[in-house]
This record gives C-alpha cells, structure tokens and sequence, in this order.
C-alpha cells in the first residue's frame, strides 16, 4: 500500500484527534468581542447555531451571535451585557419616511424607513409595546410632508389623540372600507399621472406634479376580519379585505405605505390575511403568548429568531425581533414615547396635515371599485392557506 504524504498524516490526526475548537484571536468589540472559529472536518455553522445559548452561559455574557461565516469558519458575536435595558436616544426624523424609532442589539439604530421597506407588519401580545412604536413613528413623521391616515378600530382611543396631525381616521369598519376604497381610488389616479408620464413610480414625476405620500397606520388588524354575524358582515369583509390587499400589493409605486399592527394576524382570522401577510415584509415581533404566533410574523427566519422571540420578557415592554431590508433579523427595543409626547407633536405639526379633500383631488368616486378586483376573497376558503407561513 501506499505510504501517506506528510500533509496526508497532518489531516488524519487532525481528524481523529483535534476536539477543541480552533479559536483566531479575541478582537473587542464596542459591546463584547468577536471571535472566529475555523471548522472541524464534517462541522457546518449549524453545528454552532444550536450552542449559541450554551455558549452565552459558558463565556457568562448576555448574548451569542453567529454573525457570518465563510467556508470553512464562522465568527461569533459575543454582547456582555443587554444594550437595549434603556434605550435613550430620541426618535429621529432621518429622511422622508424614514424614521429611527430604536436601537438594535448591536448598537445601530432601528429605522423604519418606507421607501426601502414599504409595508410592516408588527405584531405582539398586549402591553408589549405596538402602540409605543405606533408613537415613535408618529413623532418622527409628523414633521415631515407626508400625510397620515389611521385605522383605529379600537374605537378610536388609539389614534384620536393624533388626529390634528391625520388627514383622515376611521373608527368602524364600514368607515374603513370607504377609506379604502378611496385609497384604491388615490392608487388609481396616481397610476393613470405616472402613465401619462410613461414612469413607473410617484418618485419619478416631475417634483410639481408628484403627489404627496401617505403613510396608512392600521391598529388591531383582527377587527377588520371578524365577523359577529357572518350573514350580514361577510360581504363588507371581504370588500375590506380585497381593498387592504390591493393597497399593499400596488401602494408602493404610487406613495401608499401601510403599518399594520395585531396581536395575531394568523389565516384563521379569514380568507386574504395569508396573502395581505406576504405583503407586510417589514416584519416587527414584539413580545408574543405562543410560538405560532412569533412564526407566522418570523416566517421561515431560522430557528434562532424563534426562540428570541419566545425569550423576550413582559419586563421589557417594547423589545422585539425586526427583520428589514437586508431580510436577516435582530433584537430590537423602541424609543419610549408617551401618548403626551406623540399628542404634542401631532398638534405641533397639525398644519403640516393635507386634508383628505386634497388627497382626493381629481380622484373618481369609489362607485365602481370592487368590480375587476384581483383578488376577491368573498368566496375563497379560509383554511387553504392555514398552514402556509410567510
Ligand atoms: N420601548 C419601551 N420602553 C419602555 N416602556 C415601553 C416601551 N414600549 C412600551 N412601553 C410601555 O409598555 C406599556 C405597554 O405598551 P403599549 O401600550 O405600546 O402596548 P401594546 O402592545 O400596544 O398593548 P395593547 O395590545 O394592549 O394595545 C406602556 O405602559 C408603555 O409605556
Ligand atoms: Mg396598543
């Protein structure tokens, strides 16, 4: 038989023998240090996601993180102590329609900003913080020259505060679906200017013509689907549902922008939630009761953002796990502000407000708007898609 090589050797004792993990020097980090580790034969990052928590016991810091890995090695991410205990630095009008509303746990700032990420989705158990950061957003946009629309239907104690500041609020259902049918009526205008036009989006009008940007805030989403009496309320769901739908699959183009918060927003709510979820892929999950609930805001997000999700704690009110534009997620906490700091800014900026007569300049009446819809949900089953998570 052949003699091995030298090298050949090398590797088989390798194999057999070397256990330890093959650590590259600690570099400091602002909040711990990072660490990379090259892979044993037949290791995978995998390996290492799984210990991530045993890890964090074993070097007695806050947290672990895998935070990339090429062939061949990972790096590992280590926070002493939890950066987002206090959050301290102020909501930030950073751009138009971006807003820093919290810190991540790795130092950098949370922003929300519509133009890169056009619709969110935040969900959370109650008193975990979604109206907190409905606030934050609120005190950032409100200097800026968009219009805000709100969805309260929680009877309007969420959003009435702000009402100085909003171009238009519904309160009841069938307000709401008069408000989106005149939102899909808004879309069709705004398509038939960018048309005329030959662009493909507001952003590329010519700067008089381009129609100002409207920032739709929905509060407990669920109440838009459920129905006491399916007989008599089946028909304005759907027309809702088929309306909220059409606004995120078309609003970005035309400056419609939705934030759309519920403590479930699963597929038992009812037909077109599924795909009214797909949509919403800025995705924010506050403290949630179940772990089906933190999957269908996560979706397939590996394992790791599951279970920091599960890990967050009512004493932290405000945390939760974001996923944005690069669509990798984090832990994040928002800025506290009060409803007063928000009901200020609203009155502050209460001019900056275009009433909803001049949103709806030119814009057909909502007569004929639900015939040709896309996607009409009146007759769809509402359990086809109860197993799908996006
Ligand atoms: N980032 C934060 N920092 C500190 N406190 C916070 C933060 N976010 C929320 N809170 C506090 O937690 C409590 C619950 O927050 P919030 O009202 O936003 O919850 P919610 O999810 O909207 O609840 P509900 O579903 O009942 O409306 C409030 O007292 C709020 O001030
Ligand atoms: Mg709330």
């Amino acid at each position: 038989m052949k003699a091995l090589t030298i090298k050949q050797k090398r590797k088989l004792r390798r194999v057999s023998v070397e256990r330890a993990p093959r650590l590259s020097v600690i570099r400091p980090t602002k909040l711990g240090f990072r660490i990379s580790v090259r892979l044993h034969d037949g290791q995978t990052p995998d390996d290492y996601l799984r210990v991530l928590d045993k890890l964090s016991h074993a070097w007695k810091v806050h947290s672990v993180r895998l935070a990339s890995w090429k062939p061949g090695k990972v790096t590992l991410v280590a926070t002493l102590a939890d950066p987002l205990r206090q959050v301290s630095v102020p909501v930030l009008s950073d751009g138009l329609l971006r807003v820093r509303v919290g810190l991540l746990d790795t130092g950098a700032p949370f922003t929300i900003d519509f133009r890169a990420v056009p619709h969110w989705l935040s969900v959370g158990a109650t008193q975990s913080g979604k109206s907190n950061l409905a606030n934050a957003l609120i005190v950032g946009l409100a200097p800026q020259p968009v219009a805000l629309v709100g969805f309260d239907l929680k009877g309007g104690v969420e959003f009435t505060l702000y009402e100085a500041r909003m171009s238009a609020l519904a309160t009841e259902r069938s307000e709401c679906a008069v408000l989106l049918a005149d939102l899909v009526g808004i879309i069709r205008d705004r398509m038939a200017v960018c048309r005329q036009y030959r662009v493909k989006n507001i952003w590329r009008l010519p700067e008089h013509v381009r129609p100002v940007p409207i920032v739709v805030l929905v509060d407990e989403v669920a109440e838009l689907f459920l129905m006491a009496d399916p007989k008599s309320e089946k028909e304005e769901v759907a027309a809702v549902a088929t309306r909220l739908l059409r606004i995120a699959q078309l609003g970005r183009a035309f400056g419609i922008y939705l934030k759309v918060c519920g403590q479930r927003v699963g597929s038992d709510l009812g037909p077109g939630v599924t795909a009214l979820r797909a949509q919403l892929t800025g995705r924010i999950c506050h403290m949630v009761n179940d772990e089906e609930t933190a999957k269908m805001a996560l979706g397939d997000m590996d394992s790791g953002a599951l279970a920091a999700a599960r890990k967050i704690s009512p004493a932290e009110p405000g945390t939760a796990i974001v996923i944005g534009s690069e669509g990798r997620w984090h832990r994040m906490r928002s800025v506290h502000v009060t409803e007063e700091q928000a009901e200020a800014a609203a009155a502050t900026y209460a001019a900056l407000a275009p009433t909803w007569a001049d949103l709806m300049l030119g814009v057909r009446p909502a007569d004929d708007l639900d015939a040709g819809e896309v996607n009409d949900f009146s007759d769809a089953d509402t359990d086809s898609d109860a197993e799908v998570y996006v």
